[in-house]
């Protein structure tokens, strides 16, 4: 496992820093054997044609066991992405199934494009309009994390913590991740992810440096980047994890992905954590 990982409330080893495929396209495969060669161990994926091309994920890290790195020491995340997240054109299920029909048929192509017979982390893409449906989908999620399919649980793009909380509290197997965007426009999820801190849920952030470019240019990281000599995107990921978010990051460059592997080797004090925390308006 990749160094600096945290154990989730699964059990699970994740790392503290995950990478990202999203948008890949056909450079995925090449992408992320350069990650895993550069010392990534964490991979995020999804079960979403649209967005990720998740066999070419597999392919790669077939690539990177043969080349000696064995599977138990990856983290490879993947997410069930309901019908309406989906190109209607390019669906890894039956969407006229039923809904438990359409979530086992997706883990399994998950399965297959990953070329694994377990996952590390299974994520709902995000909750449904009802609690009802949310559960009902959650209930099969469980049914795959009894059979072994999948090492956890949790939910993406949910940042109503009233229906994160409902979840929480009908789960018999409980999240163990929430995986946000991270932006100003829902306060950096604040109240949710100190809820999440107290319930031993983590928090993963995606769209950390797209959505804050105003963060990378201030002055304050700016100053901080010169004070520890490092690029302002590693102060801000730096910043991020010593808040326990785990960032996934989806850098094509392999200068940058050496660079933000290299955060743990420094670290921030708490009047530069309390500086970064005052422009984010806390
Ligand atoms: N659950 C969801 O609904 C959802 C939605 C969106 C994304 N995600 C996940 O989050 C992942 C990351 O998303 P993202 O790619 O939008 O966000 P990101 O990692 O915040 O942004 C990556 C962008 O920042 C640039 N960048 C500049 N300096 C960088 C540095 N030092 N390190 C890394 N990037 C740097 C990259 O350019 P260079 O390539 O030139 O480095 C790239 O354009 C996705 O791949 C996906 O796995 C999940």
């Amino acid at each position: 496992m990749q160094d600096n990982s945290l154990i989730t409330a699964a059990g699970v080893p994740m790392p503290r820093i995950i990478y990202g495929t999203a948008w890949k396209k056909e450079r995925t495969r090449e992408l992320v054997v350069a990650a895993v060669t550069a010392g990534f161990r964490g991979i995020d994926t999804a079960g979403q044609p649209r967005h990720y091309a998740e066999a070419l994920v597999g392919a790669a890290l077939a690539d990177v066991q043969r080349a000696g790195v064995p599977r138990e020491s990856l983290f490879v995340q993947t997410k069930f992405t309901p019908a309406d997240g989906q190109d209607p054109e390019n669906i890894p299920y039956d969407p006229a199934a039923p809904l438990e029909e359409q979530i086992r048929q997706s883990v399994e192509a998950s399965l297959g494009n990953l070329q694994t017979s377990y996952l590390d982390s299974l994520l709902l893409h995000s909750p449904f309009n009802s609690h009802v449906r949310t559960m009902q989908a959650w209930q099969t999620l469980e049914e795959l994390y009894d059979s072994g399919r999948t090492r956890q649980l949790g939910i993406s793009n949910c940042y109503n913590l009233d229906v994160l909380k409902s979840l929480y509290g009908d789960a018999r197997v409980k999240p163990a991740v929430v995986q946000n965007r991270f932006y100003a426009q829902t306060g950096y999820d604040a109240p949710l992810r100190q809820w999440c801190a107290e319930n031993g849920v983590i928090y993963q952030g995606f769209w950390t440096l797209t959505a804050n470019p105003h963060i990378l240019a201030s002055e304050t990281v700016r100053d901080l980047a010169i004070k520890h000599g490092r690029s302002e995107a590693q102060v801000f990921y730096r910043f991020l994890t010593q808040l326990g978010i785990v960032p996934l990051n989806g850098t094509t460059s392999l200068a940058h992905m050496r660079e933000d592997l290299d955060i743990f080797s420094f670290a921030l004090d708490m009047g530069d954590m309390g500086d970064i925390l005052r422009l984010m308006g806390f």
